[in-house]
């Protein structure tokens, strides 16, 4: 799978997949990110993408030019699966979205700044913009590294352990049951006594039931859900 990102600040992103599992998918071959700074479509010499929003306002608007230039450019590689545009105004990104587009051969993610893009590049370019959750950034680049990394950890062959996908929290619509490590007693807190049992068929029936005991506690509003 291809992710590719367009940004003014493509600096932001290097870190986030040098590393741990993003890393090991790029090595694996299975993912491959490329950073495009905007700029390199910019109106001036002077790099600028922005300008003032019509009707006035404060806040400037990432104009429409550098971001067509950009995408027609990227295009013509091969149109992309998906044209995603991070902004707090998009649809909330969730597990179920994170298996769709990791299914995807090759998106383009787009990441706003100031008070966003152009309407016309969200009307004429964009399938899909997507939302973090309920609280504003200063622009979409952290936004885009989570999306990145829920979506690269479920591609096929980045986890070690195939199934461990499978039992994360929200795939079910269920958030995942307590876990234990060593030791078995850890100032005075034990771990539970059906877990160092070992009887597979007891620990899946009381994963299941913790499981479902933490959702209703904490989350009853993704319990059967679909
Ligand atoms: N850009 C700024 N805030 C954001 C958010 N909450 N989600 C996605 N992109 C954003």
């Amino acid at each position: 799978m291809t992710i590719e990102i367009l940004t003014v600040l493509p600096e932001l992103l290097t870190s986030p997949f040098e590393h741990s599992m993003m890393k090991r998918a790029q090595e694996k071959g299975l993912l491959t990110i490329k950073l495009h700074n905007l700029r390199d479509w910019a109106i001036n010499k002077h790099g600028q993408v922005d300008d003032y929003q019509y009707g006035g306002g404060a806040g400037m608007v990432m104009v429409c030019e550098p971001l067509a230039n950009a995408i027609d450019q990227l295009q013509e590689a091969g149109k992309f699966d998906e044209i995603i545009f991070m902004t707090p105004d998009g649809a909330r990104f969730d597990q179920k979205q994170a298996n769709t587009l990791s299914l995807q051969n090759r998106i383009l993610i787009i990441c706003g700044h100031y008070k966003g893009i152009d309407q016309r590049i969200r009307d004429l370019y964009v399938t899909k913009e997507i939302s973090i959750g309920d609280y504003v950034l200063s622009g979409g680049e952290l936004a885009a590294a989570v999306v990145v990394d829920a979506i690269g950890r479920l591609i096929p062959g980045v986890l070690n352990d195939e199934t461990s996908a499978l039992t994360d929290s929200f795939q079910d619509n269920l958030l995942a049951p307590p876990v234990y490590s060593r030791p078995a007693d850890f100032r005075g807190l034990t771990v539970p006594e059906v877990l160092l049992q070992g009887d597979p068929k007891k620990v899946d029936q009381w994963r299941s039931e913790q499981a479902l005991i933490r959702t209703k506690q904490r989350r009853p509003d993704i319990l059967d859900h679909e």
